[in-house]
């Protein structure tokens, strides 16, 4: 039930402190070790590559862990499309292991993938929403998001769910492997934090729903840009924005803009930058200075650390691995206050469906 929410996505949004917290319950165990079955724990770090399959959202929170994966397990991961990769599967390693990420575990093109990985017997895990679903029935092993029911079309609370359930698996991964990064790393100390820095954001609803107002109300098209994970991010933000408020978004890699998007700038094109990691953080500065010379209107999203006085949008600090888990949330509340102004419907838009089971 959305109760007193006027849209189920916005109420989704709310939750995802809440997520964070129970998926440290879940997966807790005694001593502050991971809970998760050891045999999967095993197969995944006796694997010598990762291939983690999904669509749209998910596939973006795919690209999202892949770093953190490969720092805690010492694992190269590779993220794919799954109707890409039904098509034109790349040619595996020695030792594949399989990550289907599926928030309702329906998604016919991952399970065509899936059935072939299956015949060729690699081993392979589903990360859900629905226990029971078919990608979950049909997989070798299970985790669960326990993020409740997701009504809107946009995918919110899934896409932080796995994220943070793939951070607690290679943390349990990193430490069976002895992975010195691993043993340092606090998991379910972070996602707490994680999670406090979500609510704090949260909270500051108006102040992202008047940035709404200004930057997104009336353009016909916008941008989200970032290097490494703020790319990763600005991926979903832009995927976010574009499947309900029809603005024409796109997520680049900051670095690439000189290679071509930069031509797409004009008078007044709305350009956000999302800035959480120290090395790449001046870079991205240097190419909002090449797009506001162009006449771009930029807003910055920016970890605390990194922040200047005349940045909008001001992130809680929290473990660099876990930076896209805060950094989402307010490219949400934009896309969700995106679409309130511009008078549609946010939890169904046009053409979409939530879960997708035709190929
Ligand atoms: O249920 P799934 O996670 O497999 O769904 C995958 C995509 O269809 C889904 O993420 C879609 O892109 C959402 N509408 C994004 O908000």
């Amino acid at each position: 039930e959305k109760g007193t929410y006027p849209f189920y996505m916005l109420k989704e949004i709310d939750e995802q402190p809440t997520v964070m917290r129970r998926l440290v319950q879940e997966y807790q165990g005694d001593n502050h070790q991971v809970n998760i079955d050891p045999a999967l724990v095993a197969e995944f770090a006796q694997s010598d590559r990762i291939y983690i399959v999904a669509c749209g959202t998910s596939n973006n929170a795919g690209w999202s862990a892949k770093t953190l994966i490969e720092k805690l397990t010492n694992i190269p991961v590779e993220v794919h499309l799954s109707s890409e990769f039904a098509y034109d599967m790349p040619l595996l390693s020695a030792k594949p292991f399989f990550i289907y990420l599926s928030q309702s575990g329906e998604t016919a093109d991952s399970r065509q993938v899936l059935v072939t990985t299956n015949k060729l017997g690699h081993p392979a895990l589903t990360i859900t929403n629905v226990a029971g679903s078919t990608l979950s029935r049909e997989a070798k092993h299970t985790l669960l998001l326990y993020a409740g029911p997701e009504i809107a079309v946009a995918s919110t609370k899934a896409y932080t769910g796995q994220i943070a359930v793939m951070s607690i698996l290679a943390k349990a991964v990193g430490e069976y492997k002895q992975i010195q990064a691993a043993k340092e790393f606090d998991v379910f100390h972070e996602l707490s934090i994680v999670a406090s820095a979500m609510d704090s954001l949260i909270n500051d609803k108006q102040h992202i729903k008047d940035l709404a107002d200004e930057f997104l109300a009336t353009t016909r098209n916008a941008f989200y840009i970032g290097r490494s994970n703020d790319y990763y991010v600005s991926m979903e933000a832009a995927l976010k924005l574009k499947e309900i408020s029809y603005v024409q978004a796109e997520g680049f890699a900051a670095g690439e803009l000189k290679h071509g998007t930069i031509a797409l700038i004009e008078e007044g094109t709305p350009v956000m930058a999302i800035i959480t990691e120290e090395v790449t953080g001046s870079h991205t500065r240097g190419n909002i200075k090449e797009v506001e010379s162009r006449g771009a209107k930029t807003l910055v999203i920016v970890t605390e650390k990194l922040a200047k006085p005349t940045d909008q949008i001001v992130l809680p600090t929290v473990h660099p691995l876990l930076s896209s888990l805060v950094s989402v949330v307010p490219t949400q509340l934009l896309a969700y206050n995106a679409t309130i102004q511009r008078g549609y419907d946010v939890d169904k838009p046009r053409n979409l469906a939530k879960s997708v089971t035709v190929e």
